[in-house]
């Protein structure tokens, strides 16, 4: 077991599940309709969990009704919320999102009014009790700040940074992380067609950080110094859920690469867990001891 410190969002999700995705102005009814805790970090968190880690998470939380869900689901997933910081003002970030039935689509409308965890309250956190650090790449300046910071203090401290969508300057944040989670989307954004070509444009601002860029139903790339490694993706025999993939595949990886695994093996196993998550709603009861080799359970 490792004690992994997440520092990202939590967020509410209403979850309307449709038989086919609207046309722009159509009305429709969804099929059913389920609210729960959402949100990047915190959604790994919940995998890493089940992994058998003790995990932590530091973000933000507005204190108002519906915050009661978010915290009752991070307790029932025992993820320790000492480091949360809660304010009296703004709203906790809400997630409307529709899936679609058919084939498992998430699309995601986010609402936020709620500032980034600060630096200041990071500075706070005793790092010396963790075996991994994971950040959101969100707020661009107060990420790199906490991992100069977390490099300074801990400098053997492993730091993770999911770079999921373009913002101004991210890329300052690849050479300060061990490893970089790029996401399609923003390989898209950046005007890639495929993994290698994200990644190899990359290496070179991200020092010696071990990169992962995840393509869909293609699988997901890694490289490690000049070795480019691929796992094809495992889709379920059934489409149900995409929701939180992304997430879990990102739980993945940390979890082997913590466990003493090579990137190779690494991606892999999150590829089957991500793939496993398609086939079922939700991040619970994921079936690792059917995905998980017993060499695994070695280390920590
Ligand atoms: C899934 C997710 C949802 C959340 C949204 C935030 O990856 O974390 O749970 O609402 O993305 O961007």
């Amino acid at each position: 077991m490792a004690h992994i410190l997440a520092i990202g969002i939590a967020t509410l999700d209403v979850i309307n599940s449709v038989k086919v995705y609207p046309a722009e102005d159509d009305e429709i009814r969804a099929v059913s309709q389920r609210l729960c805790r959402g949100g990047n970090a915190t959604n790994s968190l919940t995998v890493l969990s089940q992994l058998e880690h003790q995990c932590y998470w530091a973000g933000v939380l507005a204190d108002e009704a519906n915050v009661c869900r978010i915290e009752t689901d991070l307790k029932n997933h025992q993820i320790n919320t000492a480091a949360v910081l809660k304010l009296t003002e703004g709203k906790v970030p809400t997630s409307y999102i529709t899936h679609n039935l058919s084939n498992g689509s998430r699309t995601i409308v986010h609402f936020r009014d709620l500032p980034e965890y600060p630096f200041n309250e990071f500075q706070k956190i005793d790092l010396s009790q963790f075996d991994w650090l994971h950040f959101e790449g969100r707020n661009v300046v107060a990420t790199r700040q906490m991992l100069v910071w977390a490099k300074q203090q801990a400098p053997n401290l492993p730091c993770s940074v999911e770079i999921e969508k373009q913002r101004d300057d991210i890329e300052v944040l690849f050479e300060l992380a061990d490893v970089v989670f790029f996401s399609k989307a923003f390989a898209q954004a950046q005007g890639h067609t495929n993994a290698p070509s994200l990644l190899n444009a990359q290496q070179a601002q991200c020092g010696n950080a071990k990169l992962t860029c995840t393509w869909g139903e293609s699988g997901a790339w890694a490289l490690d110094g000049k070795q480019v490694l691929h796992s094809p993706a495992f889709p379920p025999s059934q489409l149900i859920d995409t929701l939180g993939a992304g997430d879990t595949f990102n739980a993945g990886i940390i979890d082997a690469l913590v466990r003493g695994q090579g990137l190779g093996t690494a991606l892999h196993f999150a590829c089957r867990l991500a793939g496993q998550k398609c086939g079922q709603q939700g991040l619970d009861g994921l079936r690792m001891d059917a995905i998980y080799p017993k060499r695994f359970k070695i280390r920590c």
